[in-house]
Order: structure tokens, then sequence, then C-alpha cells
């Protein structure tokens, strides 16, 4: 379980977040959307220990979030790949592995690519490989670390809004079939609210949470999701959250 309790980041005059309370239970999938600017990296920094907060305290497990990454639990999918160009899928799932001290499992690391559609490009290079393919890279990477929880900052960023669509379904799935935890950021609100069972809303200025929804939507979930009533009316309740007055 990742709890944040009133947490405010600093940096020196700007204060990224402020007060920001939320708990992500295990196995739950949570977005976070917000305008950019408002804060979302530095939530995300925050809970995978790479940015300690000014105020409030941050645990992953009831630990620090250093504990949790020491022992590889948390797999972090930035917004750009960060693949090695100069090794193969295969190579780059199998060596952020490595790098965390783990015995490298070649043939679970095919499954992964496998999973995530890449069957028969185990050995190309990234320059070889779309936008979507790299990103699938790096989410079988983040997998084959082992970790159980995956931070996921604006993964499909860069992608087209088919190829964002599909990787969508499939993250779904492998959410549902992993069991991970997953907290995943965006900027986009049809994909805030259809990944998420909760979705938290995010003002800036300085960044902090103004709702949360628990999106009812079936699962398991896919394309025919978007064309529904349900979907717009949530996806309508999340953006008058973002764009009401402060009153
Ligand atoms: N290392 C840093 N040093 C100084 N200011 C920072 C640093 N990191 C973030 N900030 C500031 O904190 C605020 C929030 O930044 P953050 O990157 O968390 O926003 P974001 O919601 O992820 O934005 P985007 O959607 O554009 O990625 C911004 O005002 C930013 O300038
Ligand atoms: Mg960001």
């Amino acid at each position: 379980m990742i709890v944040l309790d009133d947490v405010t980041v600093s940096f020196e005059e700007v204060t990224a977040i402020e007060g920001i309370d939320l708990s992500v239970d295990d196995g739950e999938f949570v977005t976070i959307v917000g305008p950019s600017g408002c804060g979302k990296t530095t939530i995300l920094r925050t809970v995978g220990g790479l940015v300690d907060p000014t105020a409030g305290s941050v645990t992953v497990d009831g630990d620090p979030p250093s504990v949790a990454q020491e022992e590889a639990a948390l797999g972090f999918v930035f917004q750009q790949h960060t693949l090695l160009p100069w090794k193969t899928a295969l190579e780059n799932v199998v060596f952020l592995r490595t790098m965390a001290g783990k015995p490298p499992e070649r043939d679970e690391a095919r499954g992964l690519l496998e999973l995530v559609g890449l069957e028969g490009f185990e050995d190309a290079r990234p320059s070889a490989l779309s936008g979507g393919m790299k990103q699938r890279v790096a989410i079988a990477r983040a997998l084959h670390l082992g970790a159980s929880v995956l931070l996921m900052d604006e993964p499909f960023g860069e992608l087209d809004e088919i190829t964002r669509d599909d990787l969508g379904v499939e993250i779904r799935r492998l959410w549902r079939r992993e069991r991970k935890t997953v907290l995943f950021v965006t900027h986009s609100v049809p994909e805030a609210v259809f990944l998420a069972d909760r979705c938290v809303v995010v003002r800036d200025d300085p960044g902090r949470i103004v709702a949360e929804f628990d999106v009812e939507l079936p699962r398991p979930r896919d394309e025919t999701v978007f064309g529904s009533r349900a979907f717009q009316e949530q996806v309508a309740d999340v953006r008058s959250a973002l764009h009401e007055s402060d009153g």
C-alpha cells in the first residue's frame, strides 16, 4: 500500500505540491490527471523516492520508498522510453533486472515481450521499433524487474491516439493478469477515466487534489467502453472538477 500523508514538496520558492493525502491499495489502478505543471511528476517521484517531501510523509508498505526501491519493488515507466539504444529489446528488458542485482530470466523476459505484443522483435534495437513498441519494451522491462508497484508518468504521451487507446486496453489487461499496483499520471482526461479504478484530479498553483472519482465502468474494459454513455458522463465529471472555479 502506498500512503502519502499531507505531503508538500517545495523547490526553493516554488511549491510544487501541497498537502497531498492519497493512499493506493495493493492491486489498485489509480490515475492522476491534471494540467501541465500541476505537480503530477513530483507526486510520482516522491512515491518513487526520487524526491523527498519538504513536509509530510510517504510510505510504501509501511516503509520509506527507499526500502521498496532497494527491493526493486518499484518500476518506473517514463514519458520517454529510456531504452539503451545499443541493446536489443530483449537485452533492454533483462538489463534493468540485472542492474537491480536479480538473476536475469531470459525465458521470462521473452514471455513478457510476447505478453506486450512484441513476439518476433526480441532482437530488434530501439531504432528499429516504433514509439509504441518502445513503450511496450519499457513496460515489459518494468514487469521483468519484478516490481509490484508500477509508477507510470505519461507513458503514452508521445503516441498517437489510436496507439494510446490500444496500449490502454493492453495495460489494463496486464494489470489484471499480473496483479500490480499502478499509479498512472496523464493529462488526458479520457485516458485517466478509461484506465482507472479511481481517478484523482489535481489542480495547480500549488498542486493539490481537488477531487477523486471511483470509476464505475465494466471490468475488463475494452474499446467499446469509449462509446458508452457511462464513460462520457464520467469524463464530463472529471473535466468539470478540473475547470470548476475555486469559488
Ligand atoms: N527539480 C525541480 N526544481 C525546481 N522546480 C521544479 C522541479 N521539479 C518540478 N518543479 C516545479 O514544480 C511544479 C510541478 O512540476 P511537475 O513536473 O511535477 O508538473 P507536472 O504536472 O508533471 O507537469 P507536466 O504535465 O508538464 O509534466 C512546476 O512549477 C515545476 O516548475
Ligand atoms: Mg510531468
